[in-house]
This record gives C-alpha cells, structure tokens and sequence, in this order.
C-alpha cells in the first residue's frame, strides 16, 4: 500500500518518491516506463537472503522479463573495480538502451547501481528501491551516484537521476541498530537545515520512537525527504546551495578516512561532524548557545555519538586531504540559525584545531 508520494521537480527532471508499506504497486510502476526491454534488480546477497522472494513475488506481474546481478556488499565493494564484471553481465544477456535498473538496497547499493545506469550504454533508466534509513532520507533522492576509487571515495561519478523511488517500509524491521544512527544522523541534519516544525517534532522524540512501521519514522523520512528535494530542485549539481546537504560532514569524512572506515558508520561519523559544525557556528556565525544546548539534547535522545574521540591534529591533517581545502583555511558549512545555514565558509586551521581539541573528548 502506498503511505505518501512527494514529486521533485528540477531543471530537466521530474520524478516521484514513494512510501510503500512493501513491495505492491512496483511493477505497476515499472509496467507503466514506456518501452521496457528488460529489469535488472541490482542487490546485494545480503539484502537479496532476506527480500529476494518478496520482491520477486511482485515482479512477476512485470510484462518484461527480469533477473538479479549480485553485487558484494559493504562500501569497499562500491568500487571502479567491480564496475566491470557488471558492464560484462548486462553484455551477456542482451541488455540494450531501453533495459531498466532497480538498484534494491541500501546507499552502497544505490550509488553504484545508479553509476552502472549512469554510464552503461550511455545511460539506461534506473529506480531507486531503498532498503536502508539514510537511502530513503537521502541517498535514493537527488541523483548523485558514484564509485569510489583507491585514492578516495565517490571519486567518479554523476549526477544521474532514477525514474522514480520507491522505499518498501518493511525492509527497516531487519536493520542492524547501526545502520538506525546512520539515517538519524542524516534526519538530525536535514532537520536542523529546516528548523520550525520539523525540529520541534522531533526533538520531542527519542530513539525508540523510531521503527519500521512508526508515525515518527514516516513522519521524519518525509520531511527529510521534503527537505533535501527542495534543495535539490534549486540546485541538482552542487553549484551552490546544494553544498548546505554537507553539514557535518567535514569533520565527518575525516574522522571516517582516519579510522579507515572501520570504526564509524558514515552516519555516527557526519553525528560527530555535526557537533563541530555547531560548535564553529557558535563561535563565528551566531549561533546562539540555547540552539547549541537544544541540538545536543536532541542528538542524546536520538542516541548519537556526539564525542571526538580522535587526535584533533590528525582530523585536521584528513581534513585537508579533503578538496574544500584553500590556503590555510577549510570551508565548512555552518548555520546562522536553525534553518539558516551559510555554506563554503572559510576557517583557518588554527580555529577548527582549537574547536576539535574542545570536542575531544566532551558531551
Ligand atoms: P549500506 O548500503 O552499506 O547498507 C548498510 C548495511 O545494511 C549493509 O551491510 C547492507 O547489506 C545492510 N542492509 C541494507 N538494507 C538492509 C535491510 N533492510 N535489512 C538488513 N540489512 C540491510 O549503507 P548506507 O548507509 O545505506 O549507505 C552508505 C553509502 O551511501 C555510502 O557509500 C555513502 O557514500 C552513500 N551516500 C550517498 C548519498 C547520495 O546522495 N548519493 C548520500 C549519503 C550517502
Ligand atoms: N548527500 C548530499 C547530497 O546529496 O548532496
């Protein structure tokens, strides 16, 4: 059953993104994609081991035929690397311009089955089935797709946007407790880019509040997704404004490359990274201190990491690997107020040490 639609409209663009109780009513979808040749349900054997029967229940009334190409999953494997074998599957058995794509699970899923859409043939159409909290309030939505390369991650990509989404609900009842913190750190961002209602709301929540078939968790996946298309729609390529979806992630990279991205999911890292960036907004952008307190209490209710507890020069020097290096300053996002944020600000190094080396260790 579908719970709630919300359409994004950019230049050159223009599709829905659903919120389905399951899998019913995404082959009508698909069956309705003008001239189809074939499906290609690209997966992972772990989200394929709990969801492949379900899912191929209800294909089986596509008009076309449709198989699976298994990728390995964990972000290592969103690699260039493995782009190949792919290219040589869909070359095997046929599949020509008018094949589609469902990229079905989680954000390593759908970046680098929207890369394979991206650039198979020039670009073939795709969807977006997200099985993961942070692919249905951010990654499914907005076109970026990428690989990673081995000098650093997304490091090839596009901007490609999926004929539709589509988030089948149920699949959140089988999340690991880890991967929850992801996409709650990504709602925590999207709400305090928003303030007004969304915040109130849920800063009013906690954790448990949040679970697959949850008021608050439908609730909140809309609004972030309402938050990120508005954004999105005014600037798909990050010519500016899009850049404000980085808040928090500053620190946050850092922190994930210097642990070699082992010790923090990318969620628990950008929570982290949100802290910095709140911190710095209230020394440089006027963030008041009672916005900063109301911050941090949401974040403890949501249960997120909120403590840095890596060397601060050592975040500092991954942070300058990052490309908003320039001169002796880094660009960061801060806000003014919440829902008011100011992107690619320049702060000296010696300020984010300063800030770092007071996180450390605190909260
Ligand atoms: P993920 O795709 O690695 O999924 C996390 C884990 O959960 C995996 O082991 C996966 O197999 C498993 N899983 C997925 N769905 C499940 C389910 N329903 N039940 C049980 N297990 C399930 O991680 P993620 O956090 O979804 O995505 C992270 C990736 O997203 C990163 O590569 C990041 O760069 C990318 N990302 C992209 C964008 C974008 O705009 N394109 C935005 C944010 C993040
Ligand atoms: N996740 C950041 C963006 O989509 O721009």
């Amino acid at each position: 059953m579908k719970l709630s639609e919300r359409e994004i409209i950019g230049q050159g663009f223009r599709y829905p993104i659903e919120l389905h109780e399951d899998f019913q009513g995404l082959a009508e979808k698909l069956n309705a994609l003008p001239k189809v040749s074939k499906v290609y349900v690209l997966t992972s054997r772990e989200i394929a081991g709990i969801y492949e029967k379900y899912i191929t229940k209800e294909l089986k009334t596509l008009k076309v035929p449709f198989s699976f190409i298994y990728l390995k999953p964990g972000e290592k494997n969103k690699h260039i690397d493995r782009v190949k074998k792919v290219y040589n599957q869909l070359i095997e058995t046929d599949a020509d311009r008018k094949a589609v794509v469902i990229a079905f699970g989680g954000g390593v899923v759908g970046d680098f089955a929207g890369f394979i859409a991206a650039t198979y043939q020039r670009g073939i159409r795709f969807v977006q089935v997200p099985t993961t909290l942070l692919a249905c309030v951010d990654s499914s939505v907005g076109g970026k797709v990428a690989v990673n390369v081995d000098s650093g991650k997304n490091m090839v990509g596009a901007f490609y946007q999926p004929e539709f989404v589509f988030a089948p609900l149920f699949t959140l009842s089988t999340l690991p407790e880890k991967e929850w913190s992801c996409g709650l750190a990504e709602i925590t961002k999207h709400a305090f880019l928003d303030g007004g209602s969304f915040l109130d709301k849920i800063s009013k929540s906690k954790r448990s509040d949040f679970y697959a078939d949850s008021p608050t968790l439908r609730y909140a996946i809309e609004e972030s997704v309402r938050v990120k298309s508005g954004i999105v729609s005014q600037d798909e390529k990050e010519s500016g404004l899009r850049a404000v979806l980085n808040l928090g992630h500053t620190t946050g990279h850092a922190i994930e490359s210097l642990t070699q991205y082992k010790k923090y999911s990318h969620g628990e890292a950008v929570a982290v990274g949100l802290v910095t960036a709140l911190m710095l907004s209230r020394e440089l952008a006027g963030f008041s201190d009672s916005n900063f307190q109301k911050a941090i209490t949401l974040m403890k209710q949501l249960e997120l990491p909120t403590v840095l507890e890596e060397k601060p020069d050592l975040v500092l020097g991954h942070m300058e690997h990052d490309k908003k290096k320039e001169g002796s300053s880094l660009k960061f996002v801060l806000l003014e107020d919440f829902g008011k944020p100011k992107f690619g600000v320049s702060i000296e190094r010696k300020t984010i040490l300063e800030i770092l080396k007071r996180q450390r260790g605190k909260f």
